[in-house]
């Protein structure tokens, strides 16, 4: 047979594409490979809380037979109590990569600008370009091991500016003043935090969210995932944060029914179950401090890390540590990019894995 795209019907239909969708390479995510040790996408180490996993077994039938909540009005309830905000500024997202889709739907039109310090997560540009508009992206200012905001982000013209924070890959944090400053220049336009890691900035006695800062920011909107600190990047959930009409908009733009009944459910219970939530966070810093003092021993570097995972800098040779980690069936990060090539990134794993990461790369340098 031949090339599918050789088929006159086929070619006339992929022309149907809008040209952003055509033109755009997709978002590339993390290998997911099972039988690998998994270091590359940063998921939290040590599984859910037992009464996330008792609330699982518990789901009945009828659960599953109805449509969910399109609301989730108790699992925003039980976050409103958590986090010390209104129900209705709360809005909960089939991952928080489901809430960032929801933003850029709502805010951003073909053409128009949202601004972000680079690197940063992928996915702010994919997005960017599925709705036709442009990511500016303003260099991340490196100041030793630090990681501070570009001065120029607030003069890009961007509708929205997005700061992951602590950000990935780096793991690096902007100090909250700094990021309040940011709201307060960038008046006229959305600022998005993604705080997907803040969690770990906390552990370590880090008064890093913006989340108590909502009510004085009419323009802040703040992510959360229970991805990472959490453990539950498989049941896909995210909150978003921000003053109410902007939630009430936000709502139309949501598919109705985004976060499916059993998540809702977890959610609350992962909510709820606070002491076990505070312990992975100071077992994950724990394991870091491992990491940490085993790399710096082989004289390797990265940036001051207030998250899961650390962005090594390994130099030429990066690509080929990372190939021969996963030799060993140990999967980091390892990107093509300019600025990324000469670095791995290495999340925080259990004991166990994180020993074997050390002894591999003992082995290297
Ligand atoms: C900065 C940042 N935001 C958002 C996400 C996606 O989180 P979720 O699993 O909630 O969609 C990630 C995942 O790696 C991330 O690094």
């Amino acid at each position: 047979m031949s090339d599918k795209t050789d088929n006159p019907k086929r070619k006339s239909s992929l022309d149907l594409l809008r040209p952003a969708v055509r033109d755009m390479p997709g978002y590339t995510p993390g290998e997911q490979i099972a039988d690998l040790v998994k270091l590359n996408t940063n998921e939290g180490a040590f599984g859910p809380s037992p009464q996330v996993m008792a609330t699982l077994a518990a789901i009945g039938d009828e659960s599953l037979r109805l449509y969910p909540d399109p609301t989730s009005a108790k699992l925003r309830a039980a976050a409103a109590e958590r986090f010390g905000v209104a129900p209705e500024q709360v809005l909960a997202g089939n991952g928080s990569d489901d809430c960032l889709t929801i933003l850029y739907r709502a805010f951003l039109d073909k053409g128009q600008r949202v601004a972000c310090p680079w690197p940063t997560y992928g996915l702010y540009d994919t997005l960017a370009r599925l709705q036709g508009a442009e990511l500016v992206r303003s260099p991340f200012h490196q100041i030793g091991r630090r990681y501070e905001l570009p001065a120029d982000l607030t003069k890009k013209r961007a509708k929205m500016i997005i700061l992951a924070n602590p950000n990935n890959p780096s793991s690096t944090l902007v100090p909250v003043e700094e990021v309040r400053k940011l709201c307060d220049e960038a008046a006229r336009a959305i600022v998005v935090i993604d705080e997907a890691y803040v969690d770990f900035a906390f552990g370590a006695g880090i008064d890093a969210s913006l989340l108590p800062y909502l009510d004085q920011h009419p323009n802040l909107v703040v992510l959360r995932t229970f991805s990472k600190s959490y453990s539950l990047a498989g049941a896909r959930l995210g909150l978003l944060f921000a003053a109410a009409p902007i939630v009430e908009a936000l709502m139309k733009v949501k598919d109705s029914y985004n976060v499916n009944a059993i998540t809702q459910a977890l959610g609350v219970a992962a909510l709820e179950d606070r002491a076990y939530h505070e312990d992975c966070v100071r077992r994950t810093l724990d394991q870091r401090a491992h990491l940490e003092g085993a790399l710096g021993a082989l004289g390797l570097s990265w940036p001051e890390a207030a998250a899961n995972f650390l962005l090594v800098e390994i130099g030429e040779s990066a690509e080929e540590v990372y190939q021969t980690l996963k030799q060993q069936g140990l999967l980091v990060r390892w990107w093509r990019t300019p600025e990324l090539r000469t670095k791995i990134r290495i999340s925080v794993g259990k004991p166990g894995d994180n020993d074997r990461v050390i002894a591999a790369l003992q082995k290297l340098f």
